[in-house]
């Protein structure tokens, strides 16, 4: 097969925006920005790589919402300030100026924090497993406050100023982390929830803070820009994690989806196994029932830069676009390698061991003797 023609090739065009392919740049925290949170030109050129590389769509790390208990990690890039979207403006500047769409990952850690002792989550549970060393934690995850009214009504408004800040900073939309155990996930899982007011509950009622968010943010945004979210079952903390009733609580939570209305929905599997930990009983994956239940337009993730999984995602209609970590995080120019039939430098483990910082991936890189975009 001519490698030009796979279908990850293939434009794709959505109401107000055409990408030239359905290749997009999954959420990768880098703890690279500086202590206050700004975007750095380290940061501008690791973005822009993508873009040149031939990415049609960047979706960033991770920012925080809130200086109250959003942060995840020391060195995470927020969007709360002037400053902040200031430092964020060049980014977004420099990766449309090359061709691809800017979109900004909004998140908030609740109990998942490793920068705060002082967590907040749905409910008082403390978290399984240990903080991640190569974002530079130790030890066991606090035990959480249980979020009260007022909490969650911060929470809300730190979601709604940043994508405000996002605007401003010139992204052309955010997306809602409510995957991989992070607050907006905790708030959707039964086993991290079990709140006995309107937040807690049926999956409506779980998915409530994630409805009123985006609700919220499309009052004061304009229509172009784009407002999406991330959904996943596995958790950082516990991959392996899959909902208890199976496709019955994904089919509740994407009616949920479908009634919030984003436009467009991102389906995380952080193991990058998607066969093994993305399929129901019924013989659907949850990408497949999100495109099916929503209309919307849906991105698959887990190891899509394998060519046979990626065809069988767009042809057997699983999804309509494909997010790349690892993989492009060791190749910024995967798209275009591919596309010539050049070989894109493979992921090794020691690009994020013993941290996860751009400037620690680029040594390593180097040290492989290969071009860094
Ligand atoms: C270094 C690193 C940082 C990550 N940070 C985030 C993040 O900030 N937000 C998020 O939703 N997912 C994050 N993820 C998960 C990825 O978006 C993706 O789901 C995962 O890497 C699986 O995709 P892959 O098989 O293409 O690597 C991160 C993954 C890596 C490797």
């Amino acid at each position: 097969m001519d490698i030009s023609k796979h279908p990850i090739f293939r434009p794709l065009s959505w109401p107000g925006h055409t990408l030239k392919n359905r290749l997009v740049i999954a959420p990768m925290s880098r703890v690279s920005a500086t202590v206050d949170g700004l975007a750095t030109p380290e940061m501008e050129a690791y973005y822009t790589a993508f873009a040149k590389g031939g990415f049609s769509m960047i979706i960033t790390e991770g920012n925080y919402t809130d200086e109250v208990a959003s942060k995840s990690y020391p060195h995470q890039p927020g969007l709360v300030s002037a400053a902040h979207a200031a430092a964020w403006q060049p980014v977004a500047e420099q990766v449309k100026a090359n061709g691809a769409l800017i979109i900004a990952q909004l998140m908030h850690a609740g109990a998942l924090s490793q920068y705060s002792r002082d967590t907040l989550a749905p409910s008082a549970i403390q978290p399984v497993g240990v903080k991640m060393a190569q974002y530079g934690g130790t030890g066991a995850y606090p035990f959480p406050k249980a979020m009260t009214l007022a909490d969650i009504h911060t929470v809300k408004e730190g979601f709604v100023n940043a994508a405000k800040v996002a605007l401003e900073a010139g992204f052309d939309g955010i997306e809602l982390h409510a995957a991989n155990g992070y607050l907006l996930d905790q708030f959707l899982t039964p086993e991290l929830n079990v709140r006995e007011d309107q937040y807690g509950g049926n999956t409506g009622n779980r998915f409530r803070i994630v409805a009123e968010i985006i609700q919220a943010i499309r009052a004061v945004v304009p229509a172009h820009f784009l407002v999406g979210i991330r959904l996943s079952e596995g958790k950082v903390n516990d991959l392996k994690y899959r909902w208890k009733d199976g496709v019955a609580m994904a089919v509740e939570v994407l009616e949920e989806v479908r009634k919030a209305a984003p436009d467009f929905i991102h389906i995380a599997v952080q193991s990058g196994e998607w066969e093994r930990d993305s399929f129901y009983s019924n013989g659907d994956s949850y990408a497949a029932l999100a495109k099916k239940i929503t209309g919307k337009v849906v991105i698959a993730n887990g190891g899509m830069h394998q060519p046979t999984r990626a065809a069988r995602v767009l042809d057997e209609s699983h999804a309509d676009l494909l997010s790349i970590g690892k993989a492009a995080l060791a190749d910024p120019a995967w798209p275009l390698h591919i596309q010539q039939g050049t070989s894109p430098l493979a992921f090794h483990p020691d690009m994020l061991w013993p941290e996860a910082t751009i400037q620690h991936t680029n040594q390593i890189i180097q040290s492989f003797s290969v071009n860094v975009l």
